[in-house]
C-alpha cells in the first residue's frame, strides 16, 4: 500500500509537471520588445528599418493607397482599430498580455521581436542567466530550456498565420480573420518560406553571437547566417 501511494503521488506530480511545461510553451505571456531590444541592440536598431517595425503605418488613412485600392479595401479609412487588421500587424494580438485596441502599447505595436521569435516572458530570464553564466565560467546552456519556455527555432508556423491566412491558402489551419493581400491580389503576395527568411531587409542583419546557447532545436539556417554575421553591439538589461 505504502509503495502503491509513493507511485501514485510520483506519477501525479510527473503529470503535474508535464502538463505545467506545455502550458508554458503553448501560452506563455508576451511582454513586448523592450528588454530585448536593450540587449540585442544590434538586432534591434536593424529590425527598425524593416517593413514589419513599420507595420500599424499600413493601417492609417491615406498610407500605401495604390496597395490598398488593388486589395479592395478604402485608401482613405483607419483600419488602426479594426479587429480584422490589427492582429497581423502588432505583436500578440488577443493573447496574454499580447496587443490590445482597448489599451494599445507601443513596445507591442508593429510586428516585433516577440511574433517571430515567440512569447518571452518566460524565456526572457533564461537568458540573462545563461549570458552570465558563459560570460563567468564559459558554461553553455542547452536551447531546449528555452524551447520548453516558449521559444521559436523553426519560425515557419508564425510566419504562415500571418503569410498564409486566406481563403484556398496551402495553409491548413487558415481561418479568418484574412489578409487582404493574397496572390490572387498579386502574386508578388505569394510566402516562399525559405526565400523570405533570409531575407535581412525584413527579418533583421544577422551578428555574431559567442555561442552561449547550444543543441537542438537550432534553427536550420542558423550556421549559414553566422558565418557571413556582422560584429554587433550588445546591451544590457535595463
Ligand atoms: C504577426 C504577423 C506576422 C508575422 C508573424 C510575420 N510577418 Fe512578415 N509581414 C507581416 C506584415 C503585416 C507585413 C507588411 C508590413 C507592412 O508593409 O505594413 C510583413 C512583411 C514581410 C516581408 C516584406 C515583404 C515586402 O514587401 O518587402 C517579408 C519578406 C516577410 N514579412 C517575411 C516574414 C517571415 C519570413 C516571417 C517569419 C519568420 C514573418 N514575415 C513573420 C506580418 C507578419
Ligand atoms: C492574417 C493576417 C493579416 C490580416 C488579418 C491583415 N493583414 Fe495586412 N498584411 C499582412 C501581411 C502578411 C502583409 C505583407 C504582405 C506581403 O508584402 O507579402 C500585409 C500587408 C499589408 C499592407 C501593405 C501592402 C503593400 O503592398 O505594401 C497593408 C496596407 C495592409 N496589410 C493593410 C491591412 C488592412 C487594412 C487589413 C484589414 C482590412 C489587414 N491588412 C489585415 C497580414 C494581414
Ligand atoms: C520577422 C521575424 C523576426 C523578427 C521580427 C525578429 N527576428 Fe530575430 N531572428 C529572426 C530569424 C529568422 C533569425 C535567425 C535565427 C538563427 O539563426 O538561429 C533571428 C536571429 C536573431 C538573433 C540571433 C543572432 C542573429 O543576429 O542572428 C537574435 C539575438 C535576435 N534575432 C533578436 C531579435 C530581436 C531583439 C528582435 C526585435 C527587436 C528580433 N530578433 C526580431 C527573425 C526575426
Ligand atoms: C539580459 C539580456 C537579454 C535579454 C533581456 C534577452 N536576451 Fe536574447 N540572448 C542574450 C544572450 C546573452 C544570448 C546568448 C548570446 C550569444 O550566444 O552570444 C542571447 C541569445 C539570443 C538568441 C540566439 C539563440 C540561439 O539560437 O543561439 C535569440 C534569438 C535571442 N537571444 C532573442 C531574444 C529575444 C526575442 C528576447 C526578448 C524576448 C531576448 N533575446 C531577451 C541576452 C538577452
Amino acid at each position: 500500500m505504502k509503495y502503491i501511494t509513493a507511485y501514485a503521488v510520483a506519477i501525479a506530480a510527473m503529470f503535474a509537471f508535464m502538463t505545467g511545461a506545455a502550458i508554458a510553451a503553448s501560452d506563455a505571456p508576451f511582454e513586448g520588445r523592450t528588454k530585448c531590444s536593450n540587449c540585442h541592440k544590434s538586432q534591434a536598431k536593424s529590425w527598425k528599418d524593416t517593413a514589419h517595425a513599420k507595420a500599424m503605418e499600413s493601417l492609417k488613412p491615406n498610407t500605401k493607397k495604390e496597395a490598398k485600392v488593388k486589395a479592395k479595401l478604402d485608401p482613405e479609412k483607419d483600419y488602426t482599430q479594426d479587429k480584422d487588421c490589427v492582429g497581423c500587424h502588432v505583436d500578440g494580438f488577443g493573447k496574454t498580455g499580447g496587443y490590445s485596441i482597448d489599451a494599445p502599447k507601443k513596445p507591442l505595436t508593429g510586428v516585433g521581436c516577440e511574433s517571430c521569435h515567440g512569447p518571452g516572458k518566460n524565456y526572457r530570464g533564461d537568458h540573462r542567466k545563461a549570458g552570465q553564466a558563459f560570460e563567468k565560467s564559459n558554461k553553455t546552456t542547452p536551447r531546449k530550456t528555452l524551447a520548453d519556455k516558449g521559444q521559436d527555432f523553426a519560425f515557419e508556423e508564425s510566419c504562415n498565420a500571418c503569410h498564409l491566412n486566406y481563403e484556398g491558402s496551402p495553409w491548413k489551419d487558415a481561418k479568418p480573420p484574412y489578409t487582404p493581400f493574397t496572390p490572387d491580389v498579386d502574386p508578388k503576395y505569394a510566402f516562399d518560406f525559405d526565400k523570405m527568411v533570409k531575407d535581412v531587409k525584413a527579418m533583421h542583419e544577422h551578428f555574431k553571437l559567442d555561442g552561449v546557447f547550444v543543441g537542438e532545436p537550432k534553427f536550420k539556417y542558423h550556421d549559414e547566417f553566422q558565418a557571413s554575421a556582422k560584429e554587433g553591439e550588445k546591451g544590457k538589461e535595463e
